[in-house]
């Protein structure tokens, strides 16, 4: 069972609609952003400013940071409940919606975001109102928060309907201040959701045309995009809450599990990390299906082989200036078998994937994004 937003806006402008949405799901909000950007560039006053022409009373929590931790989404938790919060707006990337998400949860449970990691469900929260400020976690259409523990070492996910924003709000204009290398790793996060979400076994007939949808509007909107040009961020845009909306129904597999040693152990950001890992688990997930599903998102990428998809988009990577090598970002050889360990600890993501993942098939992929190039 799946849920989707009550409210979706789209387009240039719909920031504004905050005004008529918000009251229609709770009158003394908390503003949650990040750190600096929507401060800085006036987001916060506008927001604030709209939400009170709504006859909305907010305040903000500032400083939200990359890979959220526990003791971030419970003092966020803290505060909403402190103030009498009966809704959350969260205006920024993943983390800070995920972020919003966790503390959401915190305030209306009356208990840590610890106690609600998977397998646990988390049964209620506070209505969040999502507005993304990156085109890559779709976390403003999903019921997971990613949550990393305080010792930075290993992130953990809060799954429930109730986490599933009440609305989202997707204005492409923040995206046109998102600086180029985080437009392109947030970009090849949406491709991995919607491959990872296609090529899931929980995928069924809604799921593969909101991914394949998603994919094709990545490849064929990531250069434009990077140029500058409106409409195609206003497409990644859409390609990332449609993966969103693919991966809340059929999760994400192999990619993502093989992401998160470089974001706990590297700081790589999360979707640099996964362009990493893509183009080399792809073959192994075309591959585990059957060939009529196979070719319809080798279609998408102009192919007929898995090996050309990689190939497709390691070019797409090279072309945005993603960089490709576990090596240059600092991973040594001697560290490759405590990554794979890693990995194989991702058990929830990993038993989504077409094919059984057992450490043969993971050492294969983490040493070929070892070696590449
Ligand atoms: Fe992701």
């Amino acid at each position: 069972m799946f849920a989707f937003n009550r409210f979706v806006a789209r387009g240039w402008g719909s920031l504004q609609l905050l005004r008529d949405i918000v009251p229609q799901v709770g009158r003394r909000v908390a503003v949650v952003i990040g750190k600096g950007f929507a401060r800085r560039l006036g987001y916060v006053d506008r927001i604030v400013s709209i939400l009170r022409d709504g006859g909305v009373e907010a305040r903000v929590y500032e400083g939200v940071e990359p890979n959220p931790s526990v003791s971030r989404c419970n003092d966020l938790g803290a505060r909403l409940r402190e103030w009498g919060c009966d809704a959350v707006v969260a205006f920024g990337g993943g983390s800070v919606i995920d972020a919003a998400k966790a503390g959401a949860a915190v305030a209306k449970l009356g208990r840590g975001v610890e106690t609600m990691f998977y397998p646990s469900i988390v049964e209620d929260a506070l209505p969040v109102i999502a507005i993304p400020t990156t085109c890559g976690t779709g976390s403003e259409v999903t019921r997971y928060a990613v949550v990393t523990t305080d010792d930075g070492t290993k992130k953990l996910t809060a799954v429930g309907n109730p986490m599933v924003p009440v609305a989202a709000i997707l204005d492409p204009e923040p995206l046109t201040n998102l600086p180029k290398d985080l437009l392109a790793y947030t970009a090849m996060d949406a491709l991995s959701h919607a491959i990872e979400a296609f090529t899931s076994r929980r995928c069924g007939a809604l799921c593969e045309e909101l991914s394949l949808t998603a994919a094709r509007l990545v490849f064929e909107n990531l250069l434009c995009a990077f140029e500058g040009v409106g409409l195609c961020l206003e497409r990644l845009q859409v390609a990332a809450y449609l993966a969103g909306a693919a991966i809340n129904i059929a999760g994400t597999n192999v990619v993502h599990a093989a992401s998160y040693y470089l974001t706990t152990r590297h700081s790589v950001h999360h979707g640099h990390a996964c362009a990493v890992i893509l183009p080399h688990a792809v073959v192994h997930l075309l591959k585990a299906l059957p060939l009529t599903r196979a070719e319809r998102l080798m279609s998408i990428a102009r192919c007929s082989d898995a090996e050309c998809v990689k190939m497709r988009i390691a070019e797409l990577e090279r072309r945005v200036g993603i960089e490709p090598s576990l090596k240059r970002l600092g991973v040594s050889e001697s560290e490759l078998s405590r990554y794979v360990e890693d990995v194989l600890s991702y058990r929830r993501n990993l038993e989504n994937a077409p094919m059984e993942v057992d450490r043969k098939v993971v050492e294969e992929i983490v040493r070929a994004s070892f070696r590449s190039p």
